[in-house]
């Protein structure tokens, strides 16, 4: 048993609420506003947005736990960290495989991250142009598609985008992270909530309501159930470091269990809002609800295009947008780049280059995805139609995310002292008991469920 008192040579955040606003800022993101639809669209809606409300509880919720906790106790990279706590708690130095892993993921995610910020980036300027002033449906379809069918625009917005990210890391936590955050997680929620009266006014919302929250489980297959798990993971940035690397820059005295229940909270909200304004737009203007990556490029347009101060509103919305995007971004490489600097003796800003030009070069593969290396493939019953960014989207969320997700709880709720979680955590006897049984028993339980069935070992269908 030993009570390290370590500290982070990275610094630390200035204080709680410093923390609350970058891990909302990380996990508030494109997985929100972007993702969330239009998987919620092509999983058929209420059945698939109750199950990925489930899974945030009693999975999402103790995990992120559990891994701001790992961060905090070991105070470095999640590589270093997961081999401090491993040989701290007398087990095999393997575990930091798990912060490789995190890493790998880290770099696959942000990957096609890039380039679909590069698409909300892209429309902060068609926005501005006025270009949706009055635009039909057709009209913004064939938009979108030009966009995607074009490499050379996918690929120069997902360079301005990755540069603006290596930008904001090099500068370092204090100074680089927080400051980006703070004014516009706000600003992000109050333009929503005014979209939300807009789609009121569709004369759809009812029926965008419906689909949103009333469930029909007759529409879930086994591949949505791991989806809806899978995005949980996404969304609240879960099982590949970054919450880890977030936790390990948080101050000793700050409860981790309310922070983690506000972030979660705050995260839901958001998604669930801008599921509130797309689907009665989608229903108001005769869309498709699965139709698919393009969702929101081709529905809030529309809106936009048709309300008071629409220009204005919508360059503002997509800015925003950008904005999120960019502070879930620059968590998703802080693992890599702590690890740079701990272990190669790299500074700060070498060590984000290198990792923005790694990234960058994966990035191609995605641009190119939408357009000349485009490819079908089914998985789990469902058809995916843009190659390699799909099998990038599943490697990562619902596989490496929940794989990371499950050797977290294990190693939290099995694994490690339970004098260091219990003290780390720092809650009431029943708090810790719940979230111990939580993560010992129902979150790795459910997590093996949904790949079992997935698999088709167990079949829940
Ligand atoms: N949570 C982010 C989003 O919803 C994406 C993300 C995933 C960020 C994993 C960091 C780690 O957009």
């Amino acid at each position: 048993m030993v009570d390290e008192q370590r500290t982070s040579i990275h610094g630390q955040w200035s204080g709680r609420m410093a923390f609350i606003l970058a891990a909302t800022g990380s996990a508030v993101g494109l997985g929100n506003i972007w993702k969330f639809p239009y998987i919620a669209g092509e999983n058929g809606g209420g059945a698939f947005v109750l199950i990925y409300l489930l899974c945030i509880a009693v999975i999402g919720i103790p995990i992120m736990m559990a891994e701001v906790m790992l961060g905090r106790r070991g105070r470095q990279s999640p590589i270093n960290t997961m081999a401090t706590l491993a040989a701290e708690n007398g087990r095999p130095a393997i575990w930091a495989g798990l912060g490789w892993m995190g890493v790998i993921a880290g770099f696959l995610i942000l990957s096609y991250y890039s380039v679909i910020a590069g698409w909300a980036l892209s429309y902060v300027f068609r926005a501005a142009s006025g270009m949706f002033e009055g635009v039909t449906s057709d009209g913004v379809s064939s938009i979108f598609g030009q966009l995607v069918s074009d490499p050379e625009k996918l690929l120069a917005w997902h360079t301005i985008f990755m540069v603006a990210t290596m930008v904001v890391v090099a500068r370092g936590v204090q100074h680089g992270l927080e400051k980006t955050v703070r004014f516009l997680m706000p600003l992000l929620f109050l333009l929503l909530l005014i979209l939300v009266f807009y789609a009121a006014t569709t004369g759809a919302f009812l029926e965008g309501l419906s689909f949103l929250f009333s469930p029909d489980f007759s529409k879930i297959t086994r591949g949505s159930i791991l989806t809806a798990m899978g995005h949980a993971f996404f969304t609240l940035s879960l099982g590949m470091g970054a919450i880890m690397v977030y936790g390990s820059y948080l101050p000793k005295d700050t409860s981790i269990a309310k922070t983690s229940i506000i972030i979660a909270a705050a995260d839901t909200v958001v998604a669930l809002l801008a599921g509130m304004v797309i689907f009665p737009i989608v229903f108001a203007n005769g869309l498709e609800p699965g139709s698919g990556p393009g969702l929101i490029f081709k529905t809030l347009p529309i809106a936009f295009g048709q309300m008071e101060a629409g220009i204005l509103i919508g360059t503002m919305f997509f800015a925003l947008l950008v904005f999120a995007a960019w502070s879930s971004a620059i968590s998703l490489i802080e693992p890599a780049v702590a690890w740079l600097v701990e272990n190669r003796g790299m500074n700060r800003i070498y060590a984000s280059v290198w990792v923005g030009i790694v990234t960058w070069l994966m990035g191609i593969v995605t641009a190119l995805s939408f357009n000349v290396w485009a490819f079908e493939f089914e998985f789990a019953g469902e058809k995916k139609t843009a190659g390699m960014f799909d099998v990038l989207d599943i490697a990562t969320a619902n596989i490496m995310l929940p794989l990371g997700g499950l050797m977290i709880a294990i190693f939290a709720g099995w694994l490690m002292y339970q004098q260091s979680s219990k003290d780390e955590l720092n809650m009431t006897e029943s708090g810790y008991n719940l979230w111990l049984f939580l993560v010992r028993f129902i979150t790795p339980f459910a997590v093996m469920i949904v790949f079992l069935n997935v698999i088709g070992v167990l079949k829940f269908e």
